[in-house]
C-alpha cells in the first residue's frame, strides 16, 4: 500500500460532513437572531423556532463528531511552525467547547425560564433542570456574551484557512472539503 506525507493526509468524509453541516446550522442560528424582528410580531415566533431548532441540531451534530473524532484522530499537523500550529489548536478546541457550550447555554437559560424547549413541529420538549430566576439571567448574559464573542473567533478561524489557501498555498482548506 502507497503511503503519503503527512500533509496529503484528508479529513475523512464524516468529519468532512459534520464540519460543514454545523457551521451551516451555527450560520442559521446567527441569521435566525438577526433578522426575528421585534417581540410579539409572527417574524419573531417564526425566527425563534428557527434558531431553537438549528441550535439544538448543532448540539445533537457535536455529539456525534466528538466521537467520530475521538474514535478515527485528525490527520497531522500541516503547519511546520510550532506556534502556528499551537494556536490553531487552541482554536480548534474553542470552536469544539463552542458548539457544546453555546446551545447548553440556550436550552440551560430557556428552562431556568421556567419553559421546557420546544422544537416545533416536533413532538419533542426539552426539560434539563427547573425554574430558577438567578441563574436564568447568569445563563442568559454567558448566551449572549459567547455568542457575540465567537463571531470574531470563527471569523478568524475563516480567515486563517482562506490565508492558508490563498498565501501559503498550502493543502489546509482542502483536506477539509
Ligand atoms: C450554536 C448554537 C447557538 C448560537 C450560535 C446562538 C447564538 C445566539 C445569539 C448570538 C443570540 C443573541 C444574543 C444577543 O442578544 O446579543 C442568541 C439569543 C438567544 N438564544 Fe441562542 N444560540 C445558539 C443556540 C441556542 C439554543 C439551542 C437555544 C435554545 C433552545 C437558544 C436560545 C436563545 C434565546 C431564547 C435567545 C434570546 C435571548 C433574548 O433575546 O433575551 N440558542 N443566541
Ligand atoms: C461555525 C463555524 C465553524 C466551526 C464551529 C468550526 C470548527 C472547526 C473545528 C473544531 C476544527 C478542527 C477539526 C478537528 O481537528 O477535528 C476545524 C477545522 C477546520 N476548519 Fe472550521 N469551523 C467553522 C467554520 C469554518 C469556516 C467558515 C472555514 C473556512 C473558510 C473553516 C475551515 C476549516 C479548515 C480548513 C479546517 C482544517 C484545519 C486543519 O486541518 O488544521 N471552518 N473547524
Amino acid at each position: 500500500m502507497a503511503t503519503y506525507p503527512a500533509s496529503s493526509e484528508r479529513y475523512t468524509k464524516p468529519a468532512i460532513f459534520f464540519h460543514w453541516g454545523i457551521f451551516l446550522l451555527v450560520a442559521l442560528a446567527y441569521l435566525a437572531i438577526e433578522v426575528r424582528g421585534p417581540k410579539g410580531t409572527d417574524s419573531r415566533v417564526f425566527w425563534s423556532n428557527v434558531h431553537f431548532w438549528a441550535g439544538s441540531l448543532v448540539l445533537a451534530l457535536s455529539v456525534l463528531r466528538l466521537l467520530w473524532r475521538l474514535w478515527q484522530g485528525a490527520p497531522a499537523d500541516i503547519d511546520s511552525n510550532a506556534l502556528l500550529s499551537f494556536l490553531s489548536r487552541i482554536v480548534h478546541l474553542a470552536l469544539y467547547l463552542f458548539i457544546f457550550v453555546q446551545p447548553l447555554l440556550g436550552i440551560l437559560m430557556i428552562n431556568t425560564g421556567g419553559h421546557p424547549v420546544t422544537l416545533a413541529g416536533a413532538n419533542l420538549q426539552i426539560t434539563l433542570v427547573g425554574p430558577d430566576p438567578v441563574a436564568r439571567k447568569f445563563f442568559h448574559d454567558a448566551h449572549e456574551l459567547i455568542g457575540n464573542l465567537f463571531y470574531w473567533v470563527i471569523g478568524l478561524h475563516a480567515l486563517a484557512a482562506i490565508g492558508h489557501h490563498l498565501v501559503l498555498r498550502d493543502n489546509t482548506l482542502r483536506r477539509m472539503i
